[in-house]
Order: structure tokens, then C-alpha cells, then sequence
């Protein structure tokens, strides 16, 4: 089977209801990106940025998969589909992506604030407690404070090399949903081998190199065509 490397972004959770960050009434026109999504702001006032995160989960726990992830699943009777995704949702695990790697983290989880490898996931963690989707300050688990397992702004992105190793590998290479704004994310395009075939769903496109062909549609719509087009080259 060939490989289907699909690179997603906010604009893949749209349309299940999730804003995504800068379209106009995006998440960023609402928040101050620097004081609930960075580094710097989660030393000054990590209350704030526990409760923007927290707001994040009530959301999602209320979103459904949308018919854009279910079609990638889909993709996979004719595929070897990996999924790259910036956003932090779990849309696509519960639509039932088998390999979805995540670049700035997930919501769902938290990490110990002393030992970034105890990471902890809700609401499992915290059931018994009055809000098992809510953290703050003072939330201890297993003895340790915990803080969001999203990659902030200032901070490195782990999972950035395995995914241009995944990247390198691809037959066919998707994007979907993405302004391109945030690197290293935006940079994975570089690390597809020359020749391969990419393709760009977005209804409001950024712009891309030439040899990407760019299907200017909302995910679910591009992902109909898309399917279309890739069964005659599965
Ligand atoms: P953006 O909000 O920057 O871009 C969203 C993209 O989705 C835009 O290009 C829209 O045109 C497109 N879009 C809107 N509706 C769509 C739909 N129905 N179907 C498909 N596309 C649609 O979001 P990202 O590029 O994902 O990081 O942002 C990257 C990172 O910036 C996020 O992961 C987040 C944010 O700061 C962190 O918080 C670490």
C-alpha cells in the first residue's frame, strides 16, 4: 500500500464546531495568543492559562467527529494513512485513525510539572474530583502539579523529527486546514521527496509552491473530491 501522509490543522475541526485560531473571530481575535499559549505567559499566570485550556476541553468533550475525519479514516482500506496534526482536539482518534501523531500536544492530557515523561490523561486521571476535566494551580496528581500538555509558544516541538521522518517517507502528501503561520508545522511541506504528489484543502488557501495542487474547499467537501481523485492512483 502507498503511503498517505495527511498534515491537518485547525481548519480540519471546523467544521465539528472548533474555532479555529486566525480566521477572522478566530480563537487569537479573543485571547492574547502570548498570555494563554505561551511559555512566558504560563510563568506569569498559569490560572489564566489552566482555565483557557479547561474551556478548550468543555468544548471538545461536546464535538463530534465531522465527515472530513471520517473520510480520512475511510482512506484507509486503500492506504497506508498517517495522520500529522497541529491541533490538540482528539477528532481524529475518536473518528478512528489507527496513527495520528500529534506536533503541539493534546488537550486531554496534562504532565507533571517536575518530570515531563508523566504525562496523565482526563478525565481519567482526575475522576472522583468535581470537575474531572478541569485543572488549575493547584491540581496534584500521583503527588505532582501538572500543567497543560500543549507545546506553548517558546517551546520546543518534540515530535517535530519523527514527524519529517514520516514526512520523507510519503507517497502522497496531504495538508488540510492550515494558514501555514506556525513553524516548525509549516515547514514539514520541505522533507516530502521531490515528485511526490501534494495536495492542499483549505477554502481560503495560503499561499504554496507551484507544484502543490490546491483544492479550495472545506475539509469535508476537499476530502470528497480528494478521495475522487487518489482512488484511481491508490
Ligand atoms: P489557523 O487558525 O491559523 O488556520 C486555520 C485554517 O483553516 C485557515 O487557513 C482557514 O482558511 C482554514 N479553514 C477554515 N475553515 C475550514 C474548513 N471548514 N475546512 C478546512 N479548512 C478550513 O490554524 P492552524 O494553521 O492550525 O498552536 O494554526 C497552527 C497553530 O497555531 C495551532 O496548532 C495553534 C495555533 O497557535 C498552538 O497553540 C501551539
Amino acid at each position: 500500500m502507498k503511503k498517505l501522509v495527511i498534515s491537518t490543522g485547525a481548519g480540519m475541526s471546523a467544521e465539528s464546531g472548533i474555532a479555529t485560531f486566525r480566521d477572522s473571530g478566530g480563537l487569537w481575535d479573543k485571547y492574547p495568543v502570548m498570555d494563554v499559549a505561551s511559555a512566558d505567559g504560563f510563568a506569569r499566570n498559569p490560572a489564566l492559562v489552566h482555565e483557557f485550556y479547561n474551556q478548550r476541553r468543555r468544548e471538545l468533550v461536546a464535538a463530534e467527529p465531522n465527515a472530513g475525519h471520517r473520510a480520512i479514516v475511510d482512506l484507509e482500506r486503500l492506504f497506508n494513512v498517517y495522520v500529522i496534526t497541529q491541533n490538540v482536539d482528539n477528532l481524529h482518534e475518536r473518528a478512528g485513525s489507527g496513527k495520528v501523531l500529534h506536533l503541539h500536544g493534546e488537550l486531554m492530557k496534562v504532565r507533571a510539572l517536575d518530570d515531563e515523561s508523566l504525562v496523565y490523561t482526563l478525565p481519567d486521571a482526575l475522576v472522583g474530583s468535581p470537575d474531572p476535566l478541569a485543572t488549575s494551580v493547584d491540581t496534584v496528581i500521583d503527588g505532582h502539579k501538572v500543567r497543560p500538555h500543549i507545546v506553548f509558544f517558546q517551546e520546543a516541538v518534540p515530535n517535530f523529527e519523527p514527524a519529517t521522518e514520516i514526512a520523507a517517507e510519503a507517497d502522497i502528501f496531504v495538508v488540510i486546514g492550515t494558514s501555514m503561520n506556525v513553524y516548525p508545522a509549516a515547514a514539514l511541506l520541505r522533507y516530502v521527496r521531490p515528485g511526490v504528489p501534494v495536495y492542499y484543502i483549505d477554502p481560503n488557501p495560503a499561499t504554496v509552491p507551484d507544484y502543490v495542487t490546491v483544492i479550495r474547499a472545506g475539509a469535508s467537501e476537499g476530502l470528497a473530491r480528494l478521495a475522487a481523485i487518489l482512488g484511481a492512483d491508490a
